[in-house]
């Protein structure tokens, strides 16, 4: 009944057919947007006339070669020809290029209980550390200063302000190019409108700097008026941008000149559109330029809400970046390549956590299994039907009167019964804890009591809003004794999760989102501990939300990988928690959006992606629903969830042939758990994308720049189908290698574009040459009890010589930081087969098949291993044979001879 009541609450603020728009501001009705785009179009009419009002005082210049820091004045010149003072810091960067930092000397306005500075705390939260500086050799001349580090060169020019990146002698990166560099300085409200006030340049716009007239949010109180920070980039000889999600749009950034910016501010958007710069629930301000022969990276660290305008020509990529407050602090990167740039990007702000092997598996949820019963009724249902699943998911409804961290007694009477249960088939049970906390019981009563929620805009007390339970407040997981708060919530024997080591946690609504805020979300005028306003830190709270659980989950069980979903994420969330792309819904559209939105995430060091399968809202046809299960297979995070209101669908509702076409796709995933393991593990040291757009593996095919409907997944070529009655679908070869369908082994060659045949039940995916692709092929009901299964090898040579890769290890503790891992690499080389161990442990797991994709005539293969060697027997089949049961040891070293 609540639930309903609730749902008619949410309603109310939001419509249902489709996004709002007049619910979320446009850049037009937007203070601090709308002045930095009318400042950047009047600098850009008046061309080379422009006279910039920043310069660098040389005469402040301050160096440190050896610890790599630069500081020196930077001038805003006031139209009395006075100036403002700012503060330009350089860091000169071991992982990457440079960092640019720019704040207000002087800024003390008369707020107590604000924090007066500029918020400068949002790189705690991007990167993993303070990163590392690198010592440079410097000259200077009447017009710029030179840095000189390595293969890299900084120019910085002193008038007007501008800084150009060189790398091997070619400028890659330069900064304020177009002179939108703004940095809004504190002035009263009186001393802006004063008639010829000093403040205000003509090319200046003063439209609501101290009052917000978007009407959900009228009652900002703006403390500071206007503060924004906003700069050009430009990315010289870049073709195509790709980062800042998220974004339902295309996996290639757009033009903005005639549209909206792509906003960057973390809101519950209802029913979102696809192909849209609407801002959505999460924020990572990172985007990557790719050219020709180079690409650059520029990490925006801010909080705050961030619009980025893009202009495309045939020589760069020109971007604005404009974000509402909070200090200027950008990384810059240059590489060759765009993998590179992602590498370099994961040393700053870190790689992913190596998931919990069975996060990698197929996930259930719904909104909501009602009760024990159903949950164990659900289970059983998949092993009828002999389909794989791993975790199943419990959504508000399973909480007494969504007060999380209760449960509703009738329906689950004994939660730790139920977990045990689950445990027998190696099944996880995966319950949310939002943020909101309803008011009038313990855990909400204790948040007020030692005002460790978000607070009031004056301070003086915990806000008060609305969300799924009613009136609620929110836990302000920037305070120190949040955390503490939560640790105890989750202790081992805990109400929520008692003794269980199969429990694992999903945090929604952590925008944060408030039903009755301005823009879905909370008033900007909040105050976080530090007394910082909300309005700086906005798009990074959602990660603190998901990290404070993440450290309770460690403490609760120092030696388990936690396994954490979030809705909301930021720069950082990846080395804690998946994502998905929230409420999406059953129409093609959205499964062909899904492909660009995790692909995205995978060029911004967030592979832990994916996307509701079959469409949270409404109800897929058979057809639809068959596809995505083809296409969310590949997802790095594969789950399937629905609204309360939808029918069940759980994949043996269809019936037959649907049901089996998506049993082949969960049971192709789980075949593939090996090489998604490999990928996550390589990624969690290495920050390679695990699901690679086309334009990171051939950067320089122009042809693939702007491709989203196929991606690699290590060694696999896939082309999902995303349209309703489809049998074809063509795909795009990038090189000359031979691509081997998985399937039939048949081959395609030749770069270019080849018509494959796509019948309902067939899943377009090719191995590429060159590659050994190693599985594991046993039914089991869950990937834990696959744990000891043999390993299957497939060897796609190409010019007949093909490599490989498998790491493993116990797939949930830590005992891998300890050295207790296998990493493995595999050599095909015509005759021989080798396998080099590089890190070992004691296993008994064998390699029980080999299986050769190649015409070859072979009668006989010898092993040998640890010095003894033994004959298996080879089966011909199509374009193919098997070395049938070869047996060694996958953790020592081994050859295959064949002869
Ligand atoms: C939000 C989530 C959705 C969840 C619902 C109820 O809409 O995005 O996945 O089912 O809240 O908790």
């Amino acid at each position: 009944m609540y639930g309903t009541l609730f749902l008619l609450f949410w309603l109310a603020f939001v419509p249902v057919d489709a996004v709002k728009p007049y619910l979320f501001k446009k850049c037009s009705e937007s203070g601090f947007c709308s002045r930095n785009r009318h400042f950047a179009e009047e600098i850009a009419k008046q061309g080379d006339e422009y006279q910039s009002r920043y310069s660098v005082d040389l005469e402040s210049l301050k160096i440190d070669h050896d610890g790599g820091h630069l500081h020196a004045t930077l001038l805003k010149m006031l139209n009395d020809g006075t100036f403002v003072p700012l503060d330009l810091h350089l860091t000169t960067l071991q992982d990457a290029n440079l960092r640019v930092q720019v704040d207000e000397v002087h800024r003390s306005p008369p707020v107590t209980h604000v924090n007066p500075k500029r918020y400068n705390e949002a790189w705690k939260y991007a990167l993993q550390s303070e990163p590392k500086a690198r010592e440079f050799t410097h000259s200077v001349d009447s017009e710029k200063i030179t840095l000189n580090y390595n293969d890299y060169v900084t120019e910085i020019q002193l008038h007007p302000f501008k800084i150009t990146l060189l790398r091997n002698n070619q400028a890659q990166l330069v900064l304020n190019e177009r002179n939108f560099f703004n940095l809004e300085h504190y002035r009263t409200r009186e001393e802006q409108s004063r008639e010829n006030s000093i403040h205000i340049a003509p090319e200046e716009s003063t439209f609501d700097s101290y009052t917000d007239s978007f009407k959900d949010s009228r009652d900002d109180k703006l403390p500071f008026g206007p503060e924004s920070v906003a700069l050009d980039v430009s990315f010289l000889g870049a073709k195509a941008v790709y980062g800042i999600p998220e974004h339902a749009d295309s996996l290639s950034l757009k033009d903005t000149s005639e549209t909206e910016p792509y906003r960057l501010y973390n809101v519950d958007i209802f029913e979102y559109e696809t192909q849209s710069k609407y801002p959505m629930y999460g924020s990572i301000p990172f985007m990557i330029g790719v050219g020709g022969e180079s690409s650059a990276g520029v990490f925006w660290i801010t909080g705050s809400d961030t619009n980025v305008d893009i202009k495309k020509s045939d020589s760069q990529v020109q971007t604005h970046w404009i974000s509402e407050s909070g200090i200027l602090d950008i990384i810059l990167i240059t590489e060759d390549t765009p993998g590179q740039v992602l590498q370099s990007y994961g040393k700053l702000s870190g790689n992913s956590v190596l998931p919990n092997l069975f996060s990698l598996g197929y996930h259930q949820s719904r909104w909501n299994y009602n009760d024990e019963e159903d949950v164990l009724g659900v289970t059983a249902k998949f092993d009828e039907s002999l389909i794989p699943f791993d975790a199943i998911w419990l959504d508000i409804e399973y909480t007494d009167d969504k007060k999380y961290f209760t449960w509703q007694k009738e329906a689950f009477p004994d939660p730790d019964r139920m977990m045990r249960k689950l445990d027998q088939t190696g099944r996880t049970l995966i319950v949310i804890i939002d943020p909101h906390l309803k008011v009038g019981y313990e855990i909400s009563d204790t948040v007020i009591q030692k005002k460790i929620g978000i607070l009031k805009s004056d301070g003086s007390d915990v806000y008060h809003g609305h969300s799924w339970p009613g009136e609620s407040v929110w836990i302000d997981s920037m305070h120190p004794d949040a955390q503490l708060f939560w640790d105890e919530q989750f202790v081992n024997g805990s109400n929520l999760l008692g003794h269980s080591t199969n429990g694992h946690l999903w945090n929604d609504m952590n925008e944060p989102s408030v039903f009755n805020g301005p823009e879905t979300s909370a008033p900007r005028d909040l105050i976080h501990y530090g007394d910082w306003e909300h309005r700086s830190v906005h798009n990074l709270w959602g990660l603190t939300y998901h990290e404070m659980t993440y450290e309770s989950l460690i403490k609760r069980n120092p030696n388990l990988r936690p396994f954490i979903l979030t809705r909301s994420f930021y720069a950082g969330s990846q080395r804690t928690s998946a994502m998905w792309t929230g409420d999406n819904s059953a129409k093609w559209e959205y499964l062909r959006e899904s492909i660009p939105m995790v692909l995205t995430m995978n060029t911004v060091g967030f592979p832990f992606a994916g996307a509701d399968l079959a469409g949270f809202f409404g109800n897929p046809d058979k057809d639809l629903q068959v596809r995505w299960y083809q296409t969310g297979l590949w997802y790095p995070f594969f789950r399937a969830h629905a609204h309360i209101d939808s029918r069940r669908h759980e994949p043996y509702v269809a019936g037959e042939p649907y049901t089996s076409y998506m049993r082949d796709a969960i049971k192709l995933r789980y075949k593939l758990l090996p090489l998604y393991y490999t990928l996550f593990q390589k990624n969690s040291v290495s920050g390679t994308p695990v699901v690679s757009p086309m334009a990171f593996e051939y950067p320089s095919d122009s042809e693939v720049l702007e491709m989203d409907n196929q991606f690699f997944v290590g060694p696999l070529l896939v082309k999902p189908v995303t349209s309703p009655d489809t049998d074809k679908v063509s795909i795009y070869i990038p090189d000359d290698k031979p691509y081997y369908d998985l399937q039939n082994y048949t081959v395609l060659q030749g770069k270019g574009y080849h018509d494959v045949d796509a019948p309902l039940d067939k899943i377009p995916v090719f191995i590429r040459g060159g590659s050994i692709l190693i599985t594991k092929e046993r039914y089991r009901r869950s990937s834990k009890l696959m744990k000891n299964d043999p390993y299957t090898l497939y060897v796609a040579p190409s010019e007949s010589a093909a490599t490989g890769e498998l790491y493993f290890d116990d797939g949930e503790t830590f005992a891998y930081q300890d050295g207790e891992f296998v990493l493995t690499t595999f050599e095909f080389t015509g005759n021989k087969i080798v396998s080099t161990v590089k890190n070992s442990y004691d296993t008994s797991i064998i390699i029980e098949k080999i299986v050769v994709l190649s015409d070859k005539e072979v009668t006989k293969a010898t092993v040998e291993q640890d010095g003894e060697s033994w004959t298996a027997e080879i089966v011909p089949q199509d374009h193919s044979f098997v070395i049938r049961n070869p047996k060694p040891l996958v953790a020592k070293s081994w050859t295959i001879t064949l002869h």
